[in-house]
């Protein structure tokens, strides 16, 4: 899959894109991620990608002109299936927008800055809008780095033992059990006998009872869904 981010602010996104499991998936073939400066879509001297907003409100609004331009040049290139405006605003993305993310072949992720994007651009290129949680970031860079990381990891491939993937937390709309490694005593703290037994069939009743006494206790929510 390829995703192409757009952002202000290329630089805070580079040593993500080249140093986590996003360059691993890149190294395997299996993902690319590029990033695009929007000011090279700019056509003033100022390289300006903001301006005021009408109305008087207060902030400033980032302008169509550049936006339009970096989608359109990416657009010509390929074929996207989604062009994804990062928004506190938008859909709040979960495991499920994930999973479905990982399936799809080419993404365009717009990261916002200032008050946001002109309406427009909404209205007539952008054709999904995620916020990745109820608080405002500075810029949508971390919230785009979020979702490249989480829907990246799902790709086929990408995590070595394709079970993990498939046992990590939300994938059942339940919170993971606990997890532990050697040694089984350390300073008294027992691993739970169960995982010592070698029993697999109780082990595997045991990892489901601990997942949802856990979902009850500390997300509850999951479980009405
Ligand atoms: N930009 C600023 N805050 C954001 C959020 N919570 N989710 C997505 N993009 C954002």
């Amino acid at each position: 899959m390829r995703i192409d981010i757009i952002t202000v602010l290329p630089e805070m996104l580079e040593g993500f894109v080249n140093e986590s499991i996003l360059a691993r998936a890149q190294k395997k073939g299996l993902a690319e991620i590029h990033l695009h400066n929007l000011r090279d879509y700019t056509s003033d001297k100022w390289r300006r990608v903001d301006d005021y907003p009408y109305g008087g409100f207060a902030g400033m609004v980032m302008q169509c002109e550049p936006i339009d331009r970096a989608i359109s040049a990416l657009k010509a290139e390929r074929d996207y299936d989604d062009v994804i405006y990062v928004t506190p605003d938008g859909e709040r993305f979960d495991q499920k927008i994930a999973n479905g993310m990982s399936l799809q072949k080419n993404l365009i992720i717009l990261c916002g800055h200032y008050k946001g994007i002109d309406q427009r651009i909404r209205e007539h290129l952008i054709t999904r809008e995620i916020s990745v949680g109820d608080y405002v970031l500075t810029g949508g860079e971390l919230a785009a780095a979020c979702i490249a990381d989480a829907v990246v990891r799902l790709v086929p491939g990408v995590i070595s033992d394709d079970q993990s993937a498939l046992s990590d937390c939300f994938q059942d709309d339940l919170l993971a059990a606990p997890i532990y490694t050697r040694p089984a005593e350390y300073k008294g703290w027992r691993v739970p006998d169960i995982l010592l037994s070698g029993n697999e069939a109780k082990i595997k009743q045991w990892e489901m009872d601990q997942a949802m006494e856990r979902t009850k206790r500390l997300r509850p929510d999951l479980l009405k869904k």
